[in-house]
């Protein structure tokens, strides 16, 4: 099938990819012309395993390009994606205006052949029809535009309402399809998704849409090819966009609830990873997103739950429990401080190595990463911040890290340090010399901030260990 994807962040470029790789002819437009440019050299600009691969092979075997041309796209596609950004403005609302330029942009290049217009970028419910009403928008200008070209080549006199027919009425369906990818595992995700969600009431639009997305539902892709094949729900519009807020909702709350339980068990002196797992074999409750920590932090969660509070108060509903986890997450990202003081007593002048900094493992992304709140807190109490994380490291990326010395490896983050605060998860990070670390800081003391490390090996290796809600 000919699809165009607009917009080559992370949902838009893994989705362009992963549609190429399993045979479809994708377009993907950007209005960046230095990220086309280095797409069109088969380079990925994001960080993202298996992604540069696929893109390779599907420029190789010409089932990907990469344009800034959108007109050529919207011609192009039977199927077009919007994936453009859709951040969060200071009052947690989303900021539409790039969905807003690209669904004018579709309606102003419309053709009359039928089109599908999927709204992949987690846009604020209702937004479906928004979406439809822009399209019309750009449509009725590119009409208007039409009409005043043929009577300034025609005079006046002619019959306006047949030039008007020359430019019929546009056939389009929007379907609302969010994603459901893991920053990390993207790609996998693609090729091995619990459901697929389509939301829209035209049954051309899902028959479509249900044939693009046939390799990946019959598992032709997956990891477990014998696997059941993928499940795809079927709903209207807004249900389709409640589903995308509800499931980032329930799973942020998630780990919200087991970040309170944390901190109730480091007062009682329980241990929450054995109650995390206690609690977690019973099928209700389920085992993943359990782990408590430092909290939740990404380009997801954060944006998604206040959008979601937002838009309930705007339908005059205070979202009492989605505030309550918003307010433990931003709490999680002060125990760090609250611990570093009981252990070292005054931060001002004490020096504090950091062990990762992005807001979780497998990407280089620094967006609303507790480590910047961390960073930011240190360093308002005089405490010299020093970090190493195997991406950031590596990349030299500084935006928002100027209170912070990136160093390039574990040993020299750990040389002078008070103690070492565990950021983020990277499996790595199980691997280090600690007893080597020890000997080159000032006090060996380790804040486990994902509970992540083992505790033993680093009591062993002279470290005090300091968990989050181990009692
Ligand atoms: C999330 C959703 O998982 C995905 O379905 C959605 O499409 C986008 O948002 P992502 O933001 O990539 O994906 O990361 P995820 O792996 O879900 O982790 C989110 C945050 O929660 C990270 O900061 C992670 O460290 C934290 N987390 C996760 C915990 O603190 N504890 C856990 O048990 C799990």
């Amino acid at each position: 099938m000919r699809v165009c994807v607009i917009g080559t962040g992370y949902v838009g470029l893994v989705t362009g990819a992963c549609l190429a790789h399993v045979g479809h002819h994708v377009i993907c437009v950007d209005n960046n012309e230095e990220k086309v440019k280095l797409m069109q050299m088969g380079q990925s600009p994001i960080f993202e395993p298996g992604l540069s691969d696929i893109i390779k092979t599907a420029i190789e075997s010409e089932k990907i390009e990469f344009t800034t041309d959108l007109a050529g796209g919207v011609s192009h596609g039977q199927i077009l994606f919007i994936a453009v950004g859709t951040p969060a403005l200071p009052n947690g609302e989303s900021d539409t205006r790039y969905v807003e330029a690209v669904a004018r942009g579709i309606g102003a290049h419309l053709t009359s052949d039928y089109k599908v217009i999927v709204n992949k970028s987690t846009v604020p419910i209702g937004s479906g029809d928004w979406v439809r009403m822009l399209i019309m928008e750009g449509f009725a200008e590119q009409r208007a535009t039409v009409n005043a070209s043929v009577l300034a080549g025609g005079g006046a006199t002619e019959d306006l309402v047949t030039r008007k027919s020359s430019l019929p009425e546009p056939e389009f369906d929007v379907v609302s399809n969010p994603e459901f990818l893991r920053e990390g595992c993207a790609v996998y995700d693609t090729f091995n998704p619990d459901r697929i969600v389509l939301g829209s009431t035209g049954t051309k639009a899902i028959a479509l849409m249900q044939e693009l997305y046939a390799p990946i539902v019959d598992r032709r892709y997956a990891a477990d090819p014998a696997l059941p094949s993928v499940p795809v729900v079927v709903t209207d519009l807004s249900s389709a966009e409640m589903i995308k807020y509800a499931a980032n909702a329930f799973l942020a709350t998630k780990i919200s609830f087991i970040n309170e339980v944390a901190n109730i068990c480091d007062r009682v002196g329980a241990d929450v990873v054995e109650v995390a797992k206690g609690i977690g074999l019973d099928s209700r409750v389920g085992s993943k997103f359990l782990q408590a920590g430092i909290g939740w932090g990404g380009s997801c969660f954060p944006k998604d739950v206040s959008a979601l509070i937002h838009t309930a108060d705007d339908y005059g509903y205070e979202a009492q429990l989605l505030k309550a986890a918003v307010n433990v997450n931003q709490h999680q990202r002060v125990i760090v401080i609250e611990k570093l003081q009981q252990v070292l007593k005054i931060l001002k002048g004490k020096t504090v190595g950091l062990l990762g900094l992005t807001f979780k493992p497998d990407t280089d992304d620094l967006r609303d990463a507790p480590a910047l709140n961390i960073i930011e807190q240190l360093a308002r109490l005089g405490t010299k911040v020093k970090a190493y994380d195997p991406i950031v490291s590596q990349t030299g990326m500084r935006h928002g890290l100027s209170d912070v010395l990136v160093e390039t490896d574990p040993e020299r983050l750990a040389d002078g340090c008070d103690a070492l605060v565990l950021i983020t998860d990277w499996k790595q990070f199980r691997q280090l010399d600690y007893a080597k670390m020890a000997t080159l800081m000032h006090a060996p003391v380790m804040i486990d901030g994902r509970n992540f490390l083992d505790r033993k090996a680093l009591e062993q290796a002279g470290f005090r260990y300091v968990g989050v809600g181990r009692g």
